[in-house]
């Protein structure tokens, strides 16, 4: 407010009026607004819904692999042969670039050993399953290997062509510019055959 808006006798002005009038509506709309904000925060069965995705893993055959979306990312889900998980469980924790399981269903500082990799929320390790959201961990792209007849890279599991990284049957970074292993999301099994991510 400049001195000019001021009457001499100390008055506000009409402008002034209006000033006030505008704060004081102001605020009563503010007040109008925060209940359905704080509203929207409580998220109600869609909204959970949207951010979890259940799959049917009855039609992945041994060795095959999908890919699906959840929340705007893709998830890789391979169905691992015996001789795939035998090379992961062989492989020792030395000759890992990274030695940290990243899988967002266990607590704590885990080794990326291959059963910790293929922990579900609920229950034990199913080596089986391989669950991985598939976005390469140097700068984002999304690694090869799922899609049938893809390059797989030198250690059998996917290879980001971006930059050249190699993952291995656990999704594990083993040669290349990415630092992290491929992210294992937060999944748990429904059924043996129907698996919930997130
Ligand atoms: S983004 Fe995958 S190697 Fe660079």
């Amino acid at each position: 407010m400049t001195t000019s808006d001021i009457q001499e006798d100390g008055e506000p002005t009409r402008r002034d009026f209006i000033h006030i009038f505008g704060a004081v509506t102001a605020v009563a709309g503010a007040g109008a607004v925060v209940w359905p904000l704080v509203s929207q925060m409580n998220p109600d069965a869609s909204v959970l819904a949207l951010s979890t995705k259940e799959i049917d893993l009855s039609s992945i055959s041994v060795g095959q692999a999908i890919k699906v979306m959840w929340q705007g990312k893709p998830v890789f889900i391979r169905h691992r042969t015996a001789a795939e998980i035998e090379e992961a469980n062989a492989t020792p924790l030395g000759a890992l670039k990274d030695s940290a399981a990243r899988n967002e269903n266990l607590a704590g500082s885990i080794d990326a050993t291959d059963d910790a990799r293929v922990t579900p929320a609920n229950g034990e390790a199913r080596p089986e399953w391989l669950v991985l959201v598939g976005v390469c961990t140097h700068l984002g792209c999304i690694p090869l290997g799922t899609a049938s007849g893809e390059n797989r890279g030198d250690y059998n599991g996917w290879f980001c062509p971006c930059h050249g990284s190699h993952y291995d049957t656990s999704g594990r970074i083993r040669k290349g510019p990415a630092p992290e292993n491929l992210l294992v999301p937060p999944y748990e099994f429904l059924s043996d055959s129907l698996v919930k991510i997130g």
